[in-house]
């Protein structure tokens, strides 16, 4: 029924779903059938189009020129384009359609992200597959626009693989692996180290190594340098990841039921190595630093057990009372050693705390940040993408609750333990932190997606790789 040339012209723009009839108006000669209808959306389809077009799907797009919405704070013509366009390639996608021409819909980037941001379904390990589609722009304008929005999806297509794959194939090494392959065709531009259990010894590094001690899986320390400013001396941007390739919890182990989705604690990891990799393929002119201390933490009889005291590479002592606050463990060192490159500005990204998703769900990241101006630049980076942050606090009143240790400097909870539990983790983070322009992105709660953004399919989110991208595209404008 449907060829292989088939092509289709998604999200036509229209000023509200009452342009629904209109279109229905002007494929009155054709068998157009309404095939899902869902908010501001109504889609059609026709099986018998043109020659050129033998299927077409219509999406109607909402209020023409919606624009930024203070309230809301993203772009919502963007969105709606974003939404609008992936329905319509997903609808096809069911069809089996494997060619789509996608109309720019006046922002070709937003269609182009919709359209590969919508397509994408991780079904790489099952023997029955999505019909895979291709997608090309519909006419010649924005090509341009069209191309950079095709970049932005497949990083953040590229961050979602990494977090939806099972945790016995993305091991520590294996993701290091993915992510040099990746980088391979941007050898001119980047370097890669993959320092191994040894370096992070010789690094003093030991918080991260009392997490990666109760694995089997030898831990990783993956440093990627992009230079892709004219200037070679400019300070790098730093861009840290947590990178916990499963969490179980360790000895403080976690209740069984969904703790698979602890395969995506390294979605810091993830999305901050795929935006190296979008910003390589885009050829920023930015010198970025990206740190992923990588490890599983498990528990064996080697490993640590609560209320141990451990030194970080800057010589702080933590007493350890959960050892499923990991992630602020393996993080402290792999900030200590990120000043070593001088950087303009350090952003580490994490899936650090259940607490983050109770204060703000899947709405936006959190960021907790010591600088004004770097919370301008991702909040701006952010409304563009629609894939939002919201800033948090990093008062001294949490600091106190982690700097009052029976044993040690540092204990790695919050005395009050579940009270502003991500507010706590962020303060931990920020005593190995001496730069003036840092910020914590606490991504836990947007990790996955079942409902909530309408292009991504159910799965790991791969958020927010477009805003870290949008952000170092930011500062390479600026200089
Ligand atoms: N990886 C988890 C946080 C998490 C929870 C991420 C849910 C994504 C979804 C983290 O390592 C963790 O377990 N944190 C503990 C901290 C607590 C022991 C202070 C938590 O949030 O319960
Ligand atoms: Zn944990
Ligand atoms: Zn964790």
């Amino acid at each position: 029924m449907f060829l292989v040339r088939t092509a289709a012209r998604t999200a036509v723009r229209t000023n509200s779903c009452r342009s629904f009839c209109v279109s229905h108006t002007q494929l009155s000669d054709r068998k157009v059938s309404l095939a899902s209808e869902r908010q501001k959306q109504s889609i059609l389809w026709t099986s018998q189009g043109n020659k050129d077009f033998p299927c077409v799907a219509l999406v109607g797009l909402g209020k023409n020129n919606a624009g930024v919405c203070r309230t809301e704070n993203w772009d919502t013509s963007k969105e709606n384009i974003r939404q609008a366009v992936s329905a319509g390639c997903r609808l096809l996608q069911d069809l089996e359609v494997s060619h789509v021409e996608v109309d720019s819909c006046g922002d070709a980037q937003s269609a182009a992200e919709g359209a590969v941001l919508g397509l994408f379904h991780y079904d790489q390990l099952k023997s029955k597959k999505k019909t895979k589609v291709t997608t090309q722009l519909h006419g010649s304008a924005d090509v341009v626009g069209w191309e950079k929005g095709i970049v932005y999806a497949e990083g953040q297509n590229l961050a979602r693989l990494l977090m939806e794959a099972p945790a016995n194939h993305i091991t520590p090494t294996a993701f290091a692996k993915t992510i040099e392959e990746k980088l391979a065709p941007h050898a001119d531009r980047v370097t890669i180290h993959k320092r191994p259990q040894a370096w992070i010894e010789e690094q003093q590094m030991g918080a991260f190594l009392s997490v990666s001690k109760g694995s089997e899986e030898p831990p990783v320390f993956l440093e990627l340098h992009y230079n892709g400013s004219p200037d070679s001396k400019q300070p790098p941007l730093l861009l840290v990841g947590k990178g916990i390739t499963f969490d179980s919890g360790g000895i403080s182990l976690k209740p069984s039921a969904s703790m698979d989705a602890m395969r995506a604690d390294m979605g810091g990891a993830a999305t901050v190595c795929a935006s190296i990799v979008t910003a390589a393929s885009l050829k920023l002119p930015v010198n970025i630093v990206g740190l992923a201390p990588l490890c599983e933490n498990m528990p064996s009889g080697k490993a640590t057990k609560p209320g141990d005291v451990v030194k970080a590479k800057n010589g702080k002592t933590i007493q350890v009372d959960n050892t499923d606050a990991e992630g602020r463990l393996i993080l402290a060192d792999a900030l200590c050693y990120g000043h070593v490159f001088n950087p303009r500005a350090i952003v580490n990204v994490a899936t650090l705390t259940g607490a983050m998703d109770v204060a703000l769900g899947s709405a936006a990241a959190g960021v907790f940040t010591n600088s004004d101006w770097l919370w301008e630049q991702l909040h701006r980076a952010s409304v563009v993408t629609g894939d939002r942050v919201w800033r948090m606090p990093l008062f001294q009143h949490y600091t106190k609750q982690v700097t009052d240790s029976q044993l040690a400097d540092l204990n790695n909870i919050g005395k009050y333990s579940r009270s502003g539990g991500a507010c706590t983790a962020a303060a931990f983070l920020r005593e190995f932190v001496k730069a003036p322009h840092w910020a914590h992105l606490d991504i836990a709660g947007v990790m996955s997606n079942k409902d909530e953004v309408p292009y991504l399919r159910k799965g790991m989110s791969g958020r927010p790789t477009r805003t870290l991208v949008e952000f170092a595209a930011g500062l390479a404008h600026n200089g």
